[in-house]
């Protein structure tokens, strides 16, 4: 039997809350498909952490982090006490940067007992899934300012799209979709008015999809797409996008299936050279930190994601149905979180999941 080494860094806030509701479930789920999972805890990319020592990471973090397998993410910031730039880009965006987690997944999924704040539909309606490109494209730091303060004031950012970059996102997105039933990837675009570089992320689409002819592919324009996302969320299955475009679908699909409590995330460096890093969608949430009442299923979410991308597709869906068969139950039937309109709490919500693994 392999063992999978994870570290994990709750961070700060209710990262620390969630945490450990995601760690019982997923230790629930290892011994029910006999998995072994060994997890070590890390204080840093924290404030606490930044408080003690005026830094977010110890200056190893890299040697320490690739020793495993994959690491599990709560949340970090804590704007009280380090700024969110400094909290952000001297932890999770070193991590993102020096593991080249080059793909950014969200799945977007309309579970049963969540309204959509989209009239009308149902569970089963929503189910796709955004693949957002994470370490190019329109997120570069090429270029500058000239002639500052004068009326000749210049500004200029370029667009960076490399062959090896574009390629290999949408080779991770053409495989997406041609594990899914209904194996289809639909591309986003804008190439009617940015002449140069979506012209090229296009062709480049239709060139890889040669190599995928079982995938149905589609394409359109960002605005459009923005719009299909809310007016006919059921078109899609796989989504691939660049970064910026990405950035914007990957919190509009899951603000389509509710709340932010539930949405989960992967940053994943698909060579496997690295470990990638699976966090839930939401922050500390500084708001509610320290009432035990943070929704702890974004983060068990995760937790089903890292399986899949472990190898272990099937402990990775009995997971996520033990997090679809609580909710299932309704605020009546299950302790569900006020943001789901329960009163229950934490760490009550996560021991039903965690015994709903056990019990299914
Ligand atoms: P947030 O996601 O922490 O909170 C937004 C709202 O959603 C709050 O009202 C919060 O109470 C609610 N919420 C979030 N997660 C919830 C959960 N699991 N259950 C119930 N309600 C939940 O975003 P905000 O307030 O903008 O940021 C707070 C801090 O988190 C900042 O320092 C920010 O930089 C950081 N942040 C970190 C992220 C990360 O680690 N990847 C992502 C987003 C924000
Ligand atoms: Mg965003």
């Amino acid at each position: 039997m392999t063992t999978h080494r994870i570290a994990v860094i709750p961070g700060d806030g209710i990262g620390k809350e969630v945490v450990p509701a995601g760690v019982s479930a997923l230790q629930a789920t290892a011994d029910r498909f006999g998995l072994s999972l060994e997890f070590d805890e890390f204080d840093f990319a924290s404030a606490d952490y930044w408080q003690k020592h005026g830094t977010m990471l110890p200056s190893d973090w890299e040697q320490t982090l690739r020793q495993y397998d994959a690491i599990f993410f709560g949340a970090v910031g804590w704007p009280s006490v380090v700024p969110d730039h400094v909290s952000l880009w001297g932890s999770l965006l070193q991590f993102r940067r020096t593991f080249d987690q080059y793909v950014n997944l969200r799945p977007c999924r309309l579970m049963p007992g969540v309204t959509s704040p989209l009239a009308g539909r149902e569970p089963g309606d929503i189910d796709f899934l955004v693949v957002r490109e994470n370490t190019e494209g329109e997120y570069s730091s090429v270029g500058g300012r000239i002639f500052e303060g004068t009326p000749r004031e210049t500004v200029l950012q370029e667009t960076v799209m490399t062959r090896v970059g574009v390629d290999r996102v949408l080779r991770f997105a053409f495989e997406q979709a041609a594990r899914r039933p209904k194996k289809h990837l639909t591309s986003a675009t804008k190439s009617n008015g940015i002449s140069i570089s979506m012209p090229y992320w296009d062709e480049r689409v239709a060139e890889m999809g040669s190599k995928f002819p079982d995938v149905r592919l589609d394409k359109f324009h960002i605005d459009a797409l923005a719009a299909q996302f809310v007016l006919h969320p059921e078109w899609f299955d796989v989504v691939v996008a660049s970064n910026l475009f990405g950035d914007i679908l990957s919190d509009l699909g899951p603000a389509c299936t509710g709340t932010l409590g539930i949405a989960p995330s992967a940053n994943i460096d698909p060579s496997r050279e690295a470990p990638s890093l699976f966090e839930p969608v939401h922050g500390s949430a500084p708001d509610i930190a320290g009432q035990g009442i943070a929704n702890p299923i974004g983060q068990i979410w995760c937790g089903s994601m890292m399986l899949d991308h472990l190898g272990h597709p099937e402990a990775a869906a009995h997971l996520l149905g033990a997090i679809e068969a609580v909710l299932a139950h309704g605020p009546a039937g299950a302790p569900l979180t006020p943001d789901l309109h329960g009163t229950g709490t934490t760490a009550e919500l996560g021991h039903a999941i965690t015994e709903c693994v056990r019990e299914r």
